[in-house]
């Protein structure tokens, strides 16, 4: 027998099947689901028009629904709407105009809640700011934000007049912040003072100040007054939010945009040490995101929906602003750490707010788990009809804690796996109409055609891995990299030379007799760690940019609670000394150059990597020592065994 290009050693026998009371005010119940499911498989563009038609308000109707040049897609060609006109305006002349959009906590225990007509209020005057700072229609505008309504009000902003946003979370620094502006070339950049987080207020106006200093495209910033510390403000460039908006008239008409107009640009780590703007537009990633929303959440109108991402990644781009609010759906957002002030704060929002959807990532159950079933216990989760997971691969054993002490054994879970290219969910269970099994993200969503594919491109027998695949164009998709149509072929539609039609998530993964899809995880150099993607050339540039570092390698191994944990291979420059002073500045470096996000958990110091004799790192090597296993495999090209023994050594020393 051939082997498998990637082998699969998880098997999951668990079936939970949706209980009947769920299946019986499903949005999508079985009979509805196979039904669109067939229409999906057989005639994928006129589901996806179904589905646009359906629930997206649009100004015009498109000409064509799918121009594809593979790897170039328009949907709903010729046709124009507006992104913010569709989460709030077309709410407000029902019972939703007063029922709250967004109900928002803030770390020290503030509470705001803005309805349907305060937020589009917000929204029109924010507009009128932003077109008061030169923004026009196709300018980029950076934003660097806490998790406050501010951020919301202006990414609906940005949509109402058609400048594309570019979220940056938060957490990343001053030095990440800059390629990115520089990158999209942003011509004005929304912050705060700061925003809270543990207790402490985490500067951002002072890292944006950084950031720009050089950057000629800037030329407004506007700063929301979040925890008060002092911040220069730099008289003609910086603004206070609350000023610009003390004079700022509430009409705004959205503009009517084509449907290929560019939404928003949201920067992702790839396998070279520069991030790759993705590009999302208008039309096809609504219908996407409205959509799934729908039938994934089974969202109703007395839902209270919270979702945990930051609106920084692309899960809240997605699922806590726009899926949500197109649907007229109350959106939760919580701006601080989920331990502060005490290890309950989730499961006490949950409770305070009735929150009945909660969608969180693996990462999060897994510090719940650790951190004791006293805390959920101690909170009335009766509230809760449904429950999410999304980032990374969610263990069977952390799936069963989430059904269990989360769900009370009565929430199906939805795991939903795709990716910020993909602007929506892909492969996830229906909860009304779908099977789900601890670990798998079941089946495809509608409309949309994934397959396991060999490296040659053939596809792969159940149940051995491959590589997942996905065969056709969806609305959602990626329309490009910023500025870089090559890297946008080559990286995602150059997989498999003779399907031209087929993107490459980057993503392993199986298929088990049922059809259902297990992934498995990262394939390319990509470290997926708390669910936040991160690369390893990105760390390593950040390492071999210190004076003190000749070399570095970066792998990730696997680690309980984050998934993948960051581990550095550095060589010290001739004369340096390893040790723990050395260590401890090469983290605090990577903190300053990336964000604390990609700070390494272990730096090991090493004379030498291992190589090919063509130069190249071998990292399976890496790995391997970083996870304590033994070296599998073929090391016939290595070009100095000694330098792996020394490794070793240092490992068990
Ligand atoms: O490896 C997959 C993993 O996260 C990657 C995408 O990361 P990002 O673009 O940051 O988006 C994360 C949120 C959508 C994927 O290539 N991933 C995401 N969801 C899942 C997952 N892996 C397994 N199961 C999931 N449900």
């Amino acid at each position: 027998m051939q082997t498998p290009d990637i082998e699969s050693l998880l098997t999951e026998k668990r079936t939970f099947k949706p209980d009947p009371a769920f299946v019986k005010q499903a949005n999508w119940n079985r009979r509805k689901a196979a039904e669109l499911r067939k229409l999906g498989e057989k005639h994928p563009k006129r589901f996806w028009a179904k589905m646009a038609r359906e629930h997206v308000t649009w100004f015009s109707p498109w000409k064509k629904v799918l121009d594809w040049k593979p790897p170039f897609a328009k949907w709903f060609v010729g046709a124009k709407t507006n992104v913010s006109y569709n989460c709030l305006d077309r709410h407000l002349d029902g019972p939703r105009r007063n029922k709250a959009a967004i109900i928002w906590e803030g770390e020290p225990g503030d509470i705001r809640t803005l309805t349907f007509a305060q937020l589009h209020r917000e929204v029109c005057k924010f507009a009128n700011v932003l077109k008061g700072q030169g923004v026009k229609k196709g300018d980029r505008v950076a934003l660097y934000m806490p998790m406050i309504p501010e951020l919301a009000i202006a990414m609906l902003a940005c949509t109402r007049i058609g400048a594309p946003h570019s979220i940056v979370f938060g957490g990343f620094s001053a030095e990440a912040l800059r390629d990115r502006i520089e990158d999209a070339g942003a011509v004005a950049v929304v912050t705060a003072d700061a925003g809270w987080r543990r207790g402490k207020p985490l500067p951002l106006k002072e890292a944006v100040d950084n950031a720009i200093e050089n950057v000629a495209s800037v030329k407004s910033v506007v700063v929301v007054k979040r925890c008060g510390p002092e911040v220069p403000m730099r008289a003609g460039r910086d603004h206070w939010w609350h000023e610009l908006m003390a004079d700022a008239s509430a009409k705004c008409p959205p503009a009517k945009l084509d449907a290929e107009h560019p939404l928003f640009i949201l920067y992702t780590s790839g396998t070279t040490g520069k991030p790759k703007g993705i590009l999302h537009t208008t039309g096809g990633y609504l219908t996407h995101v409205t959509t799934t929303a729908k039938a994934i959440f089974d969202l109703k109108d007395e839902d209270v929906y919270w979702c945990t991402a930051d609106i920084g990644w692309i899960t809240g781009h997605s699922y806590v602003v726009y899926g949500i609010l197109a649907n007229g759906t109350t959106s939760l957002m919580y701006e601080g750490a989920p331990t502060t002030p005490g290890p309950d704060r989730f499961w006490d929002i949950i409770e305070r707010h009735g929150v009945s959807i909660f969608y969180t990532a693996p990462t999060a159950i897994r510090t719940f788990i650790r951190l004791g079933d006293e805390h959920p216990k101690s909170h009335d989760l009766s509230s809760l009809r449904l429950l999410g997971s999304v980032g990374e691969p969610i263990n069977p054993e952390a799936w069963m804690w989430y059904h269990r002490i989360i769900g009370g054994k009565r929430c199906p879970i939805v795991d939903t796996w795709w990716q910020t290219e993909t602007g929506g969910i892909m492969i996830t269970p229906l909860p009304g109409a779908v099977d789900t099994k601890p670990g798998s993200g079941t089946l495809t969503f509608p409309g949309v055609k994934a397959e396991i594919l060999s490296e040659a491109g053939d596809t792969v027998k159940p149940p051995d891995g491959g590589f997942l695949a996905i065969q056709q164009p969806w609305p959602g998709m990626l329309r490009g990299i910023w500025g870089d149509p090559k890297r946008y072929r080559e990286t995602y539609w150059s997989k498999w030379k003779d399907q031209k039609d087929t993107y490459f998530p980057g993503d392993g993964a199986h298929r088990d007799k049922q059809g259902y899809f297990w992934i498995m995880g990262r394939v390319d150099d990509v470290m997926n760690v708390s669910g936040h993607r991160i690369g390893t050339m990105e760390v390593e540039s950040a390492l071999v940019s210190h004076a003190n570092v000749a070399e570095a390698a970066v792998v990730g191994r696997p680690d309980e609670i984050t998934g993948t944990a960051i581990v550095a291979f550095v060589t010290p420059t001739g004369g340096t000394e390893a040790g723990d002073a050395l260590n401890g500045e090469l983290r605090k470096h990577v903190t300053k150059e990336i964000g604390a996000l990609a700070r390494p958990a272990d730096i090991r110091f090493t004379d030498a990597l291992p190589k090919t004799r063509s130069g190249k790192i071998m990292r399976r090597l890496l790995r391997d020592i970083a996870s304590g296993k033994e070296t599998v495999g073929d090391t016939s090209t290595l070009e100095d065994y000694s330098v792996l023994a020394k490794l070793r050594e240092a490992d068990e020393g």
